[in-house]
């Protein structure tokens, strides 16, 4: 019988993150047991798009270890860090990063086509169910004609793509109106549920901060509670 893969806990020890001499993130320490799901939450300029960075090793901290199971992320090589960011995180940007001059679909498979031509055909077919899903009615629009809203669905679909067991969501309903909000929590949810991801989600939206398990408060960098 083959082993089951070790589950993959994600944790923080003592990172440290300057910008200018500034500390803007102090984690002493923070886990995150497989499959479970966090709210960050925070006022403005507390640190909470930096702590999804250093999580997606995006940012390299100035001190401290960011675990991935038994892999300190901080420590790899930038092009380690690159792949296993490809391969496990699903992230979703504060400013969603999508490139306008690509339709909606295009844009989801993106990462997940970045080294190859072709795209397989049950993979355009799951990015198009995801855009349906995410209320996207025509996926072949170009991003840069898409409202705010559907842009911001359209960056929740790629980031789910390729069922990733990482998805950090950098304020996913801020663009949101209220009803197309707690749809897109309900499908956030529901997806993670079910592949058994680990979410980390950093909103100031109550309804979205109530459906997680966990929360996370950040002060001037720090775990407040
Ligand atoms: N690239 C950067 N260079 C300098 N300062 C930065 C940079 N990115 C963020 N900061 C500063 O770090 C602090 C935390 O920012 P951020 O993580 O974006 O906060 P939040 O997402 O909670 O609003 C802020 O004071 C911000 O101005
Ligand atoms: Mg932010």
């Amino acid at each position: 019988m083959r082993p089951l893969p070790a589950p993959d806990v994600l944790a923080m020890r003592d990172v440290r993150v300057t910008f200018g001499g500034m500390a803007v993130l102090q984690i002493d320490a923070f886990q995150a047991e497989p499959g479970s799901l966090w709210g960050c939450a925070g006022p403005s300029g507390c640190g909470k798009t930096t702590f999804l960075h250093v999580l997606a090793g995006l940012l390299k901290p100035d001190s401290g270890a960011v675990l991935w199971g038994e892999t300190d992320i901080a420590a790899l090589p930038e092009g380690a860090r690159d792949r296993w960011r490809r391969e496990t995180v699903g992230m979703v940007f504060q400013d969603f990063q999508l490139i306008p001059e690509l339709s909606a679909v295009r844009n989801v498979l993106l990462p997940a086509t970045f080294n190859s031509w072709t795209v397989d055909r049950s993979l355009r077919a799951r990015a198009l169910t995801l855009l349906r899903e995410m209320g996207i009615a025509r996926p072949d629009t170009l991003a840069g004609a898409l409202s705010p809203g559907e842009q911001q669905r359209v960056a929740l679909a790629r980031a789910m793509l390729a069922r990733p067991r990482l998805i950090l969501a950098d304020e996913p309903t801020a663009s949101l109106d209220r009803a197309t909000a707690a749809t897109v929590t309900d499908l956030l949810q529901d997806t993670v549920r079910r592949s058994g991801a680990t979410l980390i989600a950093v909103s100031h939206d109550e309804a979205l901060l109530d459906r997680m398990q966990h929360r996370l408060v950040l002060n001037a960098g720090r775990i407040a509670s």
